[in-house]
């Protein structure tokens, strides 16, 4: 199962197995990990579930997609070069290792 890093705003890294075929945002949100709200349950109308992933581990991810682009222009810290929505993070092999750093607030 892939390793995904989550690394919370005070700098403490959590490291998840987290199942094939969810989302970086379900392996947080399934095992508690605070810092990714979801209030959409993944359906891109949010923007709670928003990460900055480590520039080292951004190369694991896919390009981010139109409505998710779009949809990062609603996040309630800043966005920046690195933002993805983790709901938008389907777990793959390649994401193993990826590691996200949590934003300060999500709303
Ligand atoms: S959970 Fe709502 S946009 Fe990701």
């Amino acid at each position: 199962m892939p390793k995904i890093t989550y690394v919370s705003v005070d700098k403490t890294p959590q490291t998840i197995d987290v199942p094939l075929g969810t989302s970086v945002m379900r392996g947080a949100v399934s095992q508690g990990v605070d810092g990714i709200v979801a209030l959409c349950g993944g359906n891109l109308q949010c923007a709670t579930c928003h990460v900055y992933v480590d520039p080292e581990t951004a190369a694991k991810t896919v390009p981010i997609g139109s409505d998710e682009g779009d949809m990062l222009e609603y996040t309630a810290s800043p966005r920046r070069p690195e933002s993805r929505l983790s709901c938008q993070l389907e777990v793959t092999d390649a994401l193993d290792g990826l590691i996200v750093h949590l934003p300060e607030k999500q709303r």
